[in-house]
């Protein structure tokens, strides 16, 4: 029997090789990706550095590649089979499920007050940017601006639905860069963004039949629920999906027809707005509670399902707390808070 042997990848990942393939077969068989062209050994496209281990170089010449101690060699992937572990380093590397990230210039279509503090605002890609830019339900992007300082927004647009892109922006009185996002959006017609950026995404074919979704968003972190949303709408799935919005006051729910429109729209989704400071709102007849208590409130038990949470790291480490004494895994809830503010 031919033997499995490990590759250890830029120190991060591993993945057994194939008995008898090439390292590029190996990883694209694993759902890795990387630049390759010619497969034959000529191009040179495909050229990585062989820390540790021993290969068989296959072509352009048959030759056993057999390192020095601490001696780095340049072998080219598609040809190059692993003959024992190997430990590689590779440029450019695409993870099972990333998406190469790029920069753009975009015009910006339209700055639309939604509310006191928030704004929606549409970038329209170039043309040659369109097919170029792909990101998964959930991603964010950054704004650079001309003085290279950057802010980073959740889209909250789906991939499936436009070519445009949708951001929901907080104006924060005392947050310089904020307001100097807003300034710049309002006055000028092209701005510079980078994406797509972060592992909180979700993708609906990803998702099992039996799973229950919780899509649980404090104020604009609605926007990446809503790109979620969108995303598992369009593609048109039967899990159930509850929505939970929460806001302090009845005000701060600047979209709230929309997801009220989803659940009318489809028997499997259900919306709970809520909101935790009832005495700003007078007129407010529906539901008050700190987020995490309402979604806790609402399930004996988080069995089969995947929750996805935007907001402040206190309300997501809340809910995070809440739901584990309830049999939640650390596995089944996913938010950008858990790689920007980790719990020391
Ligand atoms: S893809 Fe051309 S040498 Fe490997």
């Amino acid at each position: 029997m031919t033997e499995r042997y490990r590759i250890s990848i830029n120190d991060l990942y591993s993945i057994d090789a194939e008995p008898g393939l090439s390292i590029f077969d190996s990883l694209h068989q694993a759902g890795y990706r990387m630049r390759v062209s010619c497969r034959n050994g000529v191009c040179q496209i495909c050229k990585i550095t062989l820390l540790q281990g021993h290969i068989e170089q296959r072509y352009p010449a048959l030759k056993l590649c057999l390192l020095a101690e601490d001696k780095p060699a340049q072998v080219y992937a598609c040809t190059a089979v692993p003959v024992s572990d190997i430990k590689i380093e590779i440029d450019g590397l695409l993870r099972p499920g990333e998406l190469q990230m790029k920069k753009l210039v975009c015009d910006i279509a339209a700055v639309e007050q939604l509310s006191d503090d928030v704004y929606r605002v549409r970038l329209h890609l170039p043309v040659t940017g369109r097919q170029a830019i792909e990101f998964h339900a959930g991603q964010y992007l950054e704004i650079i601006l001309p003085d290279q300082r950057r802010a980073a927004f959740s889209i909250a647009s789906a991939p499936d639905l436009s070519s445009d892109i949708e951001l929901h922006i907080r104006r924060i009185p005392e947050g310089e860069m904020s307001l100097a996002i807003i300034e710049y959006l309002t006055h000028n017609p092209r701005v510079e963004i980078e994406l797509p950026k972060g592992d909180c995404y979700l993708e609906a074919e990803a998702l099992a039949a039996d799973t229950t979704v919780i899509l649980a968003a404090a104020s604009t972190g609605f926007s990446q629920i809503k790109s979620i949303a969108e995303h598992l709408l369009a593609n048109q799935v039967s899990n159930p999906i509850h929505i939970y919005w929460g806001a302090r006051a009845e005000a701060d729910f600047y979209l709230h027809r929309l997801p009220l429109q989803w659940a009318a729209e489809h028997t499997n989704v259900q919306v709970h707005l809520v909101i935790s400071e009832p005495q700003s709102s007078p007129d407010w007849t529906g539901r008050t509670a700190l987020l995490p208590e309402a979604v806790v409130a609402d399930f004996e038990h988080f069995e089969n399902t995947e929750i996805f949470t935007s907001g402040s790291p206190a309300m997501v480490y809340a809910l995070t707390d809440a739901c584990e004494a309830k049999g939640l895994q650390m596995t089944q809830i996913h938010s950008d808070v858990f790689a920007y503010a980790p719990r020391q």
